[in-house]
């Protein structure tokens, strides 16, 4: 079998969620034992968006702690800063004159975002999924693991492949796109959307929230009159499967059967189960210094750039430009 090549990115736009780490993370971290593995923290992805620039460089310090208290090791994976490989800027250029406009006017995320920060649609929050499409290519990934909000990028990935392979002969493969076993990790507060950070504090269980809040959380999270048939309570029962041991996912499915869910046995149950899930975590996370993290990505970034910088001199010399 040959190895696989991965990518997959997340943006540094404040903590991360159990949405993020089930959906995302988590799987990162199996995937580097037998494969070739890039993840990065996508920083200039993030500042499409309304952002703070006092405090992003520590939020990307964060996020690269959750990647290695998580499980991520620069002995398996190459774990790096998008700005610190210039490169991907570069290719995305190449490939933006490559990509009709109308291509990108179809990004959902962009007519979402658009749509959610009128006073700031910049050129860059249309062009991200020319970006994104770059900081694939330029490792020669073959699987992109993601959420299924990422599809439509993926699909525009995959149509400027065919683009500049027919332009300029074959140069970049097709990457897949990887989904997560994990189900889609709805809201507490409005089990109809999904856990996101957009949709605030209350809504998400963050991986570093201490254990009295994670118990206060649960507590106020929207369930029903214990049948277990609403779309909150089927969440927490999802929930409860996954961070639970087996014979108390069966209890409390076998209650909501019999319509005597105790929803406040349930929130208590699982609040311990998830804090005792991230307590190695959050002790891990504690004990890394900043100094260490910068160490880590400086070796990340060696490493990537070799790569990326082959790929630039091959696709600079097949568009003829030297
Ligand atoms: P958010 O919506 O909280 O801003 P991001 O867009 O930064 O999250 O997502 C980072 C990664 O986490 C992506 O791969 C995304 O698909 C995944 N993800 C985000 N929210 C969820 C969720 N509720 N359930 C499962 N995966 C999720
Ligand atoms: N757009 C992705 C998100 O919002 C982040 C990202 C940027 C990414 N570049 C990527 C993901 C490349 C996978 C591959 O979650």
């Amino acid at each position: 079998m040959t190895k696989e090549i991965i990518l997959s990115g997340i943006q540094p736009t404040g903590k991360l969620h159990i949405g993020n780490y089930l959906g995302a993370l988590k799987n990162f971290v199996e995937l580097q034992k037998a494969n070739d593995c890039y993840f990065f923290i996508a920083d200039y992805h993030s500042i499409t968006e309304n952002y703070d620039s006092k405090t992003k460089p520590q939020q990307v310090i964060e996020l690269a702690k959750d990647f290695l208290a998580a499980g991520l090791t620069p002995k398996k994976s190459v774990i790096f800063v998008q700005s610190h490989i210039p490169e991907h800027l570069e290719l995305a250029w190449i490939f933006s004159c490559l990509v009709p406009i109308s291509y990108l006017e179809r990004m959902t995320q962009y007519k979402d975002k658009a749509a959610r920060q009128k006073e700031n649609i910049n050129a860059g929050l249309f062009t991200y999924p020319v970006l994104q499409a770059a900081d694939i290519l330029i490792y020669k990934t073959t699987s992109v693991p993601v959420g299924q909000d990422q599809d439509q990028h993926l699909e525009l990935t995959r149509e400027i492949v065919r683009l500049f392979n027919n332009r300029f002969g074959q140069t970049f493969i097709l990457p897949k796109t990887l989904h997560t076993p994990s189900p889609k990790i709805m809201s507490l507060l409005e089990p109809s959307k999904k856990m996101s950070k957009s949709l605030g504090e209350a809504h998400c269980l963050y991986l570093d929230d201490k254990p009295e809040i994670i118990r206060q959380k649960l507590a106020k999270a929207v369930t029903d009159t214990g049948d277990g048939k609403s779309q909150g309570a089927k969440n927490l029962l999802d929930l409860v499967e996954i961070f639970s041991p087996k014979k108390t996912f069966a209890k409390f499915s076998r209650d909501a059967k019999t319509g005597t869910l105790k929803y406040s046995e349930l929130k208590q149950r699982l609040a311990e189960d998830i804090i005792q899930y991230f307590a190695d975590f959050r002790q891990k996370k504690s004990q890394i210094s900043d100094e260490q993290v910068k160490k880590i990505l400086a070796i990340g970034t060696k490493q990537a750039k070799k790569i990326a910088e082959k790929t630039l001199a091959e696709v600079r010399k097949k568009i003829g430009i030297s």
